[in-house]
């Protein structure tokens, strides 16, 4: 079965062609970052606008990467949030009249589904059950996972995400957005210590998390002043070392309690070396495994919603029992493909364990 899947939930525009016997086959992408750059994050108007321009171009390369035309595309699968409402419809829309046109099943997927499901995707997949840490942008969750779409929540953030955490704390610097790449990129050059910033909730006992008062730390910090280059350097040290103590240190209390022995990573932040190495330790210490998505897909990309989609397809179409949509608006007995015929939906705000597990 080959699945093309479509991510426009935010500022990437992803196309990508997924093939159940023969894997990964075509991926194409578009980053918004220099167009919101100018102002400093995300302008959703002008980000459904783009969307608009890039996902048919884009499709065109992610088929033509696979050898494939529209006429072998078996579903699309394209991201029904949650995301910015206007992003999403481009996605949604396109996704669900290509689907229409072609006579073939549309299904929308949760965004963050797909990337939790996205280290699937590498040479070394883990197995269910694992604990999921997902740190986005807007998300810093912790799931435990017993199969597709079988997901409970563990934690949750109390008010900023760890992404945020570090687009705030990049902005008080006086860096570009997206400020996660920035901070680390300017931490190699510190050194964390020199400046004491808090380690938010690590003692709290529970898995929550709360990353709004390492903000204002930060901006105490930059307002006293900083005297030189080095200091800068050794401030962003010191935001990333937070960040990473308190997302290690959650994650493998969320282990310790469900008694998985894998940890899952995913979301933009899972990029962030300093969290691949410090979880690579401390999973290794006690005995546990921890995986990654490959780094081109940590970001978001149209390969882990097509990814998602199949899944889900082929729950549906196999001997699965359930209907294969994600969209608990769409009429089970039709499953996939009445989004198509129906209309199409999006959900800006979707909890991930409202979902049906396959
Ligand atoms: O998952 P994602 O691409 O988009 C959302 O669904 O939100 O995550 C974007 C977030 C941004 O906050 C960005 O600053 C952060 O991921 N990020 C990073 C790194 N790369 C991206 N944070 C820390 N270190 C990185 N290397
Ligand atoms: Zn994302």
């Amino acid at each position: 079965m080959n699945v093309l899947g479509i991510e426009t939930s935010c500022d990437e525009t992803g196309v990508a062609l997924y093939s159940t016997e023969r894997g990964l086959l075509g991926q194409a992408l578009h980053s918004q970052i220099a167009m919101h750059e100018r102002y400093g994050g995300v302008v959703p108007e002008l980000a459904s606008r783009d969307h608009v321009r890039r996902v048919l171009p884009l499709a065109r390369q992610a088929l033509e990467q696979a050898g494939l035309s529209l006429a072998d595309l078996d579903a699309i699968a394209y991201t029904e949030g949650p995301g910015l409402a206007g992003a999403l419809l481009v996605g949604a829309g396109i996704g669900a009249s290509l689907a229409f046109a072609l006579g073939v099943p549309a299904i929308g997927i949760h965004h963050l589904e797909g990337h939790l499901l996205s280290p699937l995707l590498s040479k070394d997949p883990p197995e269910f059950p694992f604990v999921a840490l997902l740190v986005s942008g807007g998300h810093t969750q912790l799931m435990d996972v017993t199969g597709v779409g079988r997901y409970a929540f563990l934690g949750d953030t109390l008010d900023d995400a760890a992404g945020e955490a570090f687009d705030k704390s990049a902005k008080l610097l006086g860096l570009g957005y997206p400020g996660g790449p920035a901070i680390a990129a300017l931490a190699a050059g510190g050194r964390p210590g020199r400046y004491a910033l808090p380690r938010p909730m690590l003692h709290s006992g529970d898995l929550d998390f709360s990353f709004s008062g390492l903000k204002t730390a930060v901006l105490t910090a930059v307002k006293r002043g900083l005297p030189d280059d080095q200091a800068r350097a050794d401030l962003a040290a010191e935001v990333e070392a937070a960040i990473v103590d308190v997302l290690v240190a959650k994650a493998l209390r969320a282990l310790e309690q469900t008694g998985h022995r894998r940890l899952v990573v995913a979301g933009g932040v899972s990029a962030n070396r300093r969290l691949r190495e410090k979880l690579a330790q401390a999973t290794e210490r006690n005995g546990l495994r921890v995986h990654f998505p490959e780094l081109h897909l940590c970001a978001d990309n149209g390969a882990m919603i097509a990814f998602a989609g199949a899944q889900r397809l082929q729950a549906a179409t196999g001997s699965g029992p359930t209907a294969a949509s994600t969209s608990a608006a769409l009429p089970a007995d039709g499953g996939a493909g009445s989004a198509a015929i129906d209309g199409f939906m999006v959900r800006p705000r979707w909890p991930l364990d409202s979902l049906p597990a396959l």
